[in-house]
């Protein structure tokens, strides 16, 4: 078994990276996947923070670089499946994109996926993170800004060999799509031109720092939950984000 190395990247920073690649491993993680989400962000690490299991590090990346351990001892789980982060720990001269990639390499004989959360910006972190990776996401919310910077990285990614592209849309909110407020997910799918495989609502729990897809019950867990499926079976069927905000409940939903 080799895993699928999936890298989530964006043009603009802080459009929501880190919580795509922990809302996305829970969620396939739940359905019986076993994964690894490597954090690439290095210096930063805030992965294992999004996860909650910071506090259980011992090793990170620069460890296994720098032959204090073996890839699989930098592993911490989280919870009780097959899901493990792997912290990006400090920057190191010999963190090479071919030593990163090959690290990568070595995790992907124990897994099924592996997903790889990119840093900020075009730079090296970000060749070394998309270069060790077969596959890509790139993360865009609605504004105008990031939708044109999510659209000079995919013409950066026709520099990269990968045999797959989507879109993730994050923090879009039904409501003020339906009131003409902000741009629909449809619109941004056709300037992108590539297949939305996931769409994530402005959920105030993610706000408040708590990752989705723990109980499966809010919205933004269902939207997981769908992300999740599109990857698995390599298909791109939208998430409905309307829904909840027409009809009855979206009636309630507005007034509250
Ligand atoms: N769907 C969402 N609803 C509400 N808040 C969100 C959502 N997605 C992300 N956020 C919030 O936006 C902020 C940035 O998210 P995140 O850290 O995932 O972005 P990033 O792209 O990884 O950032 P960076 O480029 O710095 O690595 C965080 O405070 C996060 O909680
Ligand atoms: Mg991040």
């Amino acid at each position: 078994m080799a895993a699928r190395k999936i890298v989530i990247t964006s043009g603009k920073g802080g459009v929501g990276k880190t919580t795509v690649t922990a809302g996305l491993g829970y969620a396939l993680a739940a359905a019986g996947f076993g994964v690894i989400l490597v954090d690439a962000d290095v210096g930063l690490n805030n992965l294992d923070v999004a996860l909650g299991v910071e506090d259980r590090k011992l090793y990170d990346f620069s460890d296994i670089l720098e032959s204090r351990c073996r890839p699989g001892q930098a592993l911490i789980r989280c919870g009780e499946r097959d899901l493990f982060v792997l912290s990006s720990g400090a920057e190191t001269p010999a963190m090479t994109a071919q030593a990163f990639r090959g690290v990568i390499e070595s995790l992907a004989t124990s897994c099924d996926f592996i997903f790889i959360d990119c840093p900020a910006g075009i730079e090296n972190g970000f060749h070394r993170a998309v270069s060790a990776a077969d596959e890509a996401v790139v993360v865009t919310n609605p504004a105008v800004s990031a939708i044109r910077d999510a659209d000079k990285v995919l013409s950066l990614l026709t520099g990269y060999t990968l045999s797959s592209v989507g879109i993730a849309i994050n923090r879009i909110n039904g409501g003020k799509v339906l009131s003409g407020e902000m741009m629909s997910a449809a619109d941004i799918a056709r300037l992108l031109r590539r297949p939305t495989l996931g769409i994530i609502p402005e959920d105030a729990e993610i706000l408040l720092g708590k990752t989705p897809a723990h109980n499966g019950r809010s919205e933004a867990d269902e939207a997981f939950g769908a992300f999740a499926d599109n990857i698995a079976s390599r298909r791109a069927r939208p998430y409905d984000y309307l829904s909840a905000h027409r009809g009855f409940r979206g009636f309630f939903r507005r007034r509250a």
